[in-house]
């Protein structure tokens, strides 16, 4: 069986540990042979490949990025697009695909196993926002580094008798920001889930402050204000639709100045978040998933990606990931807010 491989859409740490996996597996117990795809749907949709063999994987564990490449490439808003990926298959006698992706990567292959594309999909992404699994790999990485961007930001904050605020991505969930927050102290955490109220927050920096401790505040890039308090500027969007976010940060910034009379600075992680080496638990989590999807493979259980569930990985419907956004739940906020103020 020839067998390809695509990353797509935001990169993350683990993907390389999910191909190195893959391939080990796939050749040493399966005898498959492998093609990587370039740049997510790009690659199938114009017949881009690269090699793929185990010494192509050789050294890549640790490495963060994707040595295949990624892009938000929708074949789906392609004309003709999914024919295209199918010639191009048959042309290339690729008889199945690995595909390693978030929402938008899945929902591509969930619509081309619809269309009779032997698929597969594994789920990465900072965000943690795929439904049918407990995590997403490169989400303990993400928090990690915006855990320790807290704890550096807290002595400056201290030192400077300042409010410092930390933009963390994570897109309509509040993942990174409520765990990193809660692992770095955070006076304050906002999420997309439930709108701020910005009298709210300032009172909370306020009451820091007079405990001559100096406030964080940890903020998502999608969190938003109640509606009618706050004024926030919307971004382009992308060839699936999203609105690209951030901005919200350097928003409360001057909002926080302005009404506390305290300086406020924002410091926005941005794509540190995305980058660099992955966390042991990251290494793990995304190594099982390239072991067990190649299971999938081997098994011809096409439309399937692997989630984890608990400690076991199992094998979920795609349709299943991308039916709908797994958000933050309020009770598990109601937990972090025992620390604000
Ligand atoms: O989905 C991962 C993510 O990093 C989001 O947290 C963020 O909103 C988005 O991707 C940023 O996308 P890009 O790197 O294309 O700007």
């Amino acid at each position: 069986m020839r067998v390809g491989v695509l990353t797509g859409g935001g990169d993350c740490p683990g993907l390389n540990a999910v191909i190195r996996a893959v391939v080990r597996k796939g050749v040493s117990r399966y005898g498959f042979d492998f093609v990587g795809f370039r740049d997510g749907w790009r690659g199938p949709l114009e017949g881009d490949t690269r090699p793929l063999d185990v010494q192509a994987v050789r050294g890549i564990l640790p490495r963060g990025g994707t040595i295949l490449g990624s892009s938000r490439t929708n074949p789906l808003k392609v004309d003709g697009g999914v024919e295209r990926i199918k010639q191009n298959l048959a042309d290339l006698g690729v008889d199945a695909l690995v595909a390693i992706g978030g929402e938008d990567t899945l929902g591509v292959a969930t619509r081309l196993h619809e269309q009779g594309v032997h698929v597969v999909g594994v789920p990465k992404t900072i965000d943690n926002d795929l439904g049918a699994t407990d995590y997403t790999f490169g989400f303990d990485t993400a928090v990690n580094i915006a855990m320790e961007a807290i704890d550096r930001l807290h002595t400056t904050a201290e030192s400077h008798h300042r409010a410092l605020i930390v933009e963390v991505m994570g897109r309509h969930a509040g993942w990174i920001a409520l765990h990193a927050g809660m692992a770095g102290g955070a006076n304050v955490i906002l999420i997309p889930e439930l709108p701020f109220d910005i009298d709210e927050v300032c009172a909370y920096i306020e009451s820091r402050f007079r405990t001559n401790y100096s406030p964080i505040v940890v903020v998502a890039e999608g969190a938003t204000p109640k509606e009618g308090t706050l004024e926030l500027q919307t971004g382009d969007k992308d060839s699936f639709g999203h609105v690209r976010l951030g901005g919200i940060g350097t928003v409360l910034e001057s909002e926080i100045s302005a009404r506390t009379g305290k300086e406020a600075r924002a410091t926005v992680l941005g794509h540190i978040q995305r980058g660099g080496t992955p966390t042991a638990f990251d290494r793990w989590l995304a190594t099982r998933f390239g072991l067990h999807a190649v299971d999938a493979v081997a098994d011809a259980d096409w439309g399937q990606m692997t989630a984890l569930r608990g400690t076991q990985i199992v094998r979920a419907p795609l349709s299943e990931a991308t039916k709908e956004l797994k958000t933050v739940d309020s009770s598990l906020y109601e937990e972090a807010e025992v620390f604000f103020g």
